[in-house]
């Protein structure tokens, strides 16, 4: 028996990360691109026009939360890539799914590296709970910091069972020297021309260091994990956050 290919918008399809989505779902079997859409679409219409099920996200964080509200309220599933949700806005988003019956997921890292280095990191906290991250993209990342360090400071917050140890001063004679802070763990942001997508978590303990580094050097990386989650996608009953979930 055939089943009938499920029928997909990629949103934010001019960017480097839609352009390449597009490329690869539209060459996968089970997915019809039925909407390549841009800012300047109105998405909801589409989304009801091409009677979408799913809608792929790779756009820019000050929309994306829009975008999930919109994605909803027409009634398809959203796959979000884009980075610059928060805690707060997941919660708010997690309820209107619940009320609207309508699963989704929030994936901060299409990529098994990093999937892999924040399952590690999660267990290496236990014994090494001082950690700080240090997250590198190319010079056209619009936003700070990065929606995978967001996401690991939280998982090891979420894992961590002794206090880090502080360090003896807080003086910055330079603001920012220390990073951003989320969940107690200082996130320092890289930009240069030259990077794709680097995260390094190092840990500090007595006398030695430990730290695991990813390192995306092409965006191919990132597809079949694209793929997975919108497949998976049409099976989810809530919104979800993290590929790990869905593997
Ligand atoms: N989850 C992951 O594994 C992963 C991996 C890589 C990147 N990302 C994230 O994915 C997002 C896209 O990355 P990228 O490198 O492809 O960025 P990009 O090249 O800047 O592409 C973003 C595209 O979205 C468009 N856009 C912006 N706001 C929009 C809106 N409201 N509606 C429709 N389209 C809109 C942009 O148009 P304009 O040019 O007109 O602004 C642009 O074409 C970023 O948030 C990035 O951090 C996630």
């Amino acid at each position: 028996m055939s089943t009938l290919p499920i029928r997909i918008i990629v949103n934010g399809a001019q960017g480097k990360m839609g352009t390449l989505a597009v490329q690869t779902l539209s060459a996968h079997a089970d997915f019809e691109v039925v909407g390549e859409t841009t800012r300047e679409d109105n998405l909801a219409n589409i989304i009801k026009q091409r009677k979408a099920s799913v809608v792929l996200d790779l756009t820019h964080a000050d929309s994306v939360v829009k975008n999930i509200e919109i994605i909803l309220d027409s009634g398809a599933h959203p796959v979000i890539g884009t980075s610059g949700l928060l805690q707060q806005h997941i919660e708010k988003l997690q309820k209107k799914s619940e009320i609207l019956k309508i699963g989704g997921i929030i994936v901060p890292n299409f990529s098994m590296g990093a999937v892999l280095m924040m399952k590690y990191a999660q267990e290496i906290i236990h014994y090494f709970p001082t950690v700080e991250i240090i997250e590198m993209h190319h010079a056209q990342k619009t936003d700070s910091p990065s929606g995978t360090s967001i996401r690991t400071a939280e998982l090891l917050a979420e894992a961590r069972v002794a206090p880090p140890i502080q360090p003896p001063t807080s003086l910055e004679t330079l603001k920012g020297a220390r990073g951003a802070v989320y969940q107690d763990i200082p996130i320092h942001s890289i930009r240069l021309p030259g990077l794709v997508a680097h995260q390094q978590i190092i840990f500090g303990n007595t006398g030695e260091t430990l730290m695991i580094q990813h390192n995306a050097i092409d965006r191919s990386c990132f597809m079949p994990g694209v793929v997975l989650a919108c497949q998976k996608v049409m099976q989810l009953k809530t919104l979800i956050c993290g590929l790990e979930k869905i593997l």
